[in-house]
C-alpha cells in the first residue's frame, strides 16, 4: 500500500485543501485521514468533502463520507475552511500523515509540500548559455534549445496509472529524504497553472533508458519497459533540484530533449559494516544516495574477522557472540569506535527492510558472506569448527591467527551451506558473494586434518583446498538457482565453474582483464582507483590506507575499467565502489572519504566515457548527498 498526500493552500479563501491519493493496488472503504500540523483547523470545522473526527493540537483525524471506497489511482479531495490563521509557508501543511483503515490499522502516507496560493517558480539564468541541466550521472544525449526563465517548482503528474503514481511519490519522498530543503519535485493534484507531466511507455527504448521532451513547458517522459521510469523521473527530480539550489548554472528546459540508457549493467556500491558497525538508517540512506546516483547493486560485506552483522538462525552464537568484540570476547576490540569494544548486527527483518527498500529504486542487494577467510569472529564463537590440533601457524594479512574455515574439516560445509540457505531466504538477487580473499599463504598447512585430506585427495596446497572447498559452495548454491559471486582469488588453486561465477577483480588495474581472459565475468573495482578508503592524497594528516597508492578524486574520475583490452569484451559487466571501513570510524570521515569519489564511480557505471568531463562532474558532485 503507498498513499500520497498533497495539500494545497487556498489564500482568497483562507482554506487549505486535502489531496489524498491511493497508489496501491488494493481500494481502501472509509479511510481516514490523520495528519499533524502547526496550521491548525478551528472548531466548529468548516470542512466540504470530510467529517472532522478528532482534533488535538496539531493532531487531526478527517473521516470521508460513509460507504466511500478510495480505489487504485483515485483520489479524496477536501477543503477545511475554519483554520487558526493564514499558511505562509510550504511546510505549513501536514508534517506527516497516514491512513486509518477500517481496522484502525495505519498505513503511513507520503506528505509533499504544502503548495502556495499563486504558483512560485524559481528564477534562472535562462539567458545564460552555459546553463546545463544539473543530471549527474552525464546522461547519454542532451539537446536543449532553450530554457525556462522560471524554473517550475514541482511538477504535476498527469496519469491515471497507480502504479506510475507510486513510482513518482516515491521520488518525492526520496529527494525529501535526500534535500530536505529543497521543493519535493513532484504532485499528483495540482492547481491548474503547474507544469505538467506526461508519461509515456516506449518499448523501442532500452529497459532502463528514457527520453525526456521538453515542448513549450510541458515535460513527457518516455520510458523502457524495466527502470527507464524510475531513472527518467531521479532525473527530473535533480534538475528541479539543483536548478533550485544553483539558479545561475543550472536550469529547467522549456524546449529540447534529453535521451539516456546506462552504459554498464552493473553500476555497484559495496559496504563494509563488519569493520564498522552501520546502523540500519545509515544503510538506508546509503541505499538512497546510490538510488539518487542511478546504481543498481548494493554489495553488502556483512562478516569479516571483526565482527558478524547477520542474524542466522541456525546460530545464534554468532549473534551472541561473534557480532561482538571486548575485553573478555575471542575477539579483542578491534576497529571500532573505542577499547570498549563494537556490537551491532541486523535481524534478518532488518535485512529483509533493506532489500525491500533498495527494490523499490531497482537496487539488487548481493549479500557477502565471507569465507574460508575473514572467519576469526566465526571460530572464536563456534571453536567446533577449528582442528584442535592445528598449531598457531599463519597470519592473515590483517594480523589475525587460524582465521580461516578448514576445507578438511566436514562442519565447515555444514557451517556455510546453513549459513547461506538462510542467507538465499532474505536475499532473492541471483548472486551471493562468498568473499574467498586473503586466505593466508600456508593456512591448514600444519592441520593434521588437512594434512590427512591432502594425502588421500592429492590436493598440494592451500590455493587448492580453497578452491576445494569453494567449488562445493558453488555446487551448493547452483542448486539453490544461484550464482557464486567472489573476489579475484577464488580463481586461484584451479579456479572455479566461470559458468555460475562472478568476480570482483580489486588488488591491481590489470586483473579484470586477466581474469576475462580466463573466462570469468568480470566487476572492475581495482584499490587503485575504486577503494575509497585510500587516502585522497599523500599528505600526512590525509585519512585512508595506502597499500593501493592514493587517490584524489581525478584520479577515480579519470579511470576507464574499459581499456579497450579484447579479452573484456562481453565479460566485463561494470564497475564498483568499494568502502572498506577501517579507517571510517566517525562520520566525518565516512562523508570526507566516501563523497563525492562515490559519484566519480557512478559517473563511471553510466555515461559514455567521451560524455565525461572532470569540471562538469565536480561542480555538480557538490550538490549531491552524503550520508
Ligand atoms: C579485499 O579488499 N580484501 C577484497
Amino acid at each position: 500500500m503507498h498513499f500520497h498526500l498533497d495539500s494545497l493552500w487556498h489564500a482568497e479563501e483562507g482554506a487549505m485543501e486535502f489531496a489524498l491519493t491511493n497508489c496501491g493496488s488494493t481500494p481502501v472503504t472509509n479511510p481516514r485521514l490523520v495528519y499533524a500540523t502547526l496550521t491548525r483547523c478551528l472548531r466548529p470545522s468548516k470542512c466540504t468533502g470530510a467529517r472532522l473526527v478528532r482534533r488535538q493540537a496539531n493532531f487531526h483525524e478527517y473521516a470521508s463520507d460513509e460507504g466511500f471506497v478510495l480505489a487504485p489511482g483515485e483520489t479524496w479531495r477536501f477543503t477545511e475552511h475554519s483554520l487558526t490563521r493564514p499558511a505562509l509557508h510550504s511546510n505549513e501543511g501536514p508534517k506527516s500523515a497516514g491512513v486509518l483503515l477500517e481496522d484502525d490499522t495505519l498505513v503511513l502516507a507520503f506528505a509533499g509540500d504544502l503548495q502556495a496560493s499563486v504558483v512560485e517558480g524559481c528564477a534562472t539564468a535562462a539567458q545564460n548559455a552555459a546553463l546545463t541541466c544539473g543530471v549527474l550521472p552525464e546522461p547519454k544525449r542532451v539537446a536543449i534549445s532553450n530554457w525556462a526563465e522560471t524554473a517550475p517548482v514541482h511538477l504535476a503528474l498527469q496519469s491515471d496509472d497507480a502504479a506510475v503514481m507510486q513510482l513518482v511519490s516515491r521520488v518525492s519522498e526520496l529527494t525529501r529524504r535526500l534535500h530536505p530543503l529543497a521543493p519535493t519535485p513532484f504532485v499528483l493534484t495540482a492547481k491548474e497553472d503547474v507544469a505538467l507531466l506526461c508519461i509515456t511507455p516506449d518499448q523501442t527504448l532500452p529497459a532502463d533508458g528514457y527520453r525526456i521532451i521538453w515542448d513549450e513547458g510541458k515535460t513527457t517522459l518516455h520510458h523502457g519497459s524495466g527502470q527507464g521510469l524510475f531513472y527518467g523521473l531521479v532525473s527530473l527530480a535533480q534538475m528541479l533540484t539543483h536548478a533550485h539550489a544553483e539558479p545561475q548554472r543550472y536550469g529547467v528546459p522549456l524546449s529540447g530533449e534529453i535521451e539516456d540508457a546506462p552504459r554498464h549493467g552493473w553500476r555497484g556500491a559495496h559496504l563494509d559494516v563488519s569493520r564498522q558497525f552501520y546502523p540500519l538508517d545509515q544503510v538506508l540512506r546509503y541505499v538512497d544516495i546510490m538510488a539518487w546516483h542511478k546504481m543498481n547493486r548494493f554489495h553488502w560485506h556483512l562478516t569479516d574477522d571483526e565482527g558478524w552483522r547477520l542474524e542466522i538462525k541456525a546460530y545464534p552464537q554468532l549473534t551472541e557472540t561473534a557480532a561482538h568484540t571486548g575485553m573478555d570476547l575471542p575477539v579483542l576490540p578491534q576497529l571500532g569506535p573505542d577499547m570498549t569494544g563494537q556490537s551491532g548486527f541486523y535481524t534478518q527483518d532488518e535485512a529483509r527492510q533493506v532489500v525491500k527498500h533498495a527494490a523499490q529504486f531497482g537496487i539488487e542487494v548481493m549479500p557477502e558472506i565471507d569465507v574460508p577467510g575473514h572467519c576469526a569472529c566465526v571460530l572464536g564463537a563456534l571453536p567446533d569448527l577449528v582442528d584442535p590440533e592445528e598449531p598457531e601457524s599463519y597470519w592473515s594479512v590483517q594480523g589475525f591467527a587460524n582465521n580461516a574455515l578448514n576445507p578438511a574439516i566436514e562442519g565447515s560445509y555444514t557451517f556455510a551451506e546453513t549459513v547461506l540457505a538462510e542467507v538465499c531466504e532474505i536475499f532473492p538477487f541471483e548472486v551471493v558473494h562468498v568473499g574467498g580473499d586473503e586466505v593466508a599463504e600456508g593456512a591448514w598447512m600444519q592441520s593434521p586434518k588437512a594434512q590427512a585430506m591432502m594425502r588421500e585427495t592429492g590436493l598440494k596446497d592451500t590455493p587448492e583446498l580453497q578452491a576445494y572447498f569453494l567449488r562445493h559452495i558453488q555446487t551448493y548454491l547452483a542448486g539453490l538457482g544461484r550464482k557464486l559471486g567472489g573476489w579475484e582469488e577464488v580463481a586461484h588453486g584451479g579456479g572455479l565453474d566461470p559458468e555460475h561465477s562472478l568476480l570482483f577483480a580489486w588488488t591491481t588495474i590489470e586483473k579484470t582483464a586477466e581474469l576475462a581472459q580466463e573466462g570469468y565475468d568480470v566487476i572492475s573495482t581495482p584499490g587503485q582507483a575504486y577503494y575509497l578508503d585510500m587516502a585522497l592524497s599523500d599528505a600526512w594528516y590525509a585519512p585512508g590506507a595506502s597499500w593501493a597508492g592514493f587517490t584524489p578524486l581525478d584520479k577515480t574520475y579519470a579511470f576507464e575499467a574499459d581499456n579497450g583490452d579484447p579479452a573484456l569484451q562481453g565479460r566485463l559487466k561494470g564497475v564498483q565502489a568499494c568502502v572498506w571501513s577501517e579507517h571510517l570510524t566517525t562520520m566525518a570521515r565516512r562523508n570526507h572519504m566516501i563523497f563525492p569519489r562515490l559519484s566519480a564511480i557512478a559517473e563511471a557505471g553510466w555515461s559514455a566515457a567521451e560524455n565525461k568531463a572532470y569540471d562538469r562532474f565536480k561542480s555538480l558532485a557538490e550538490l549531491m548527498p552524503s550520508l
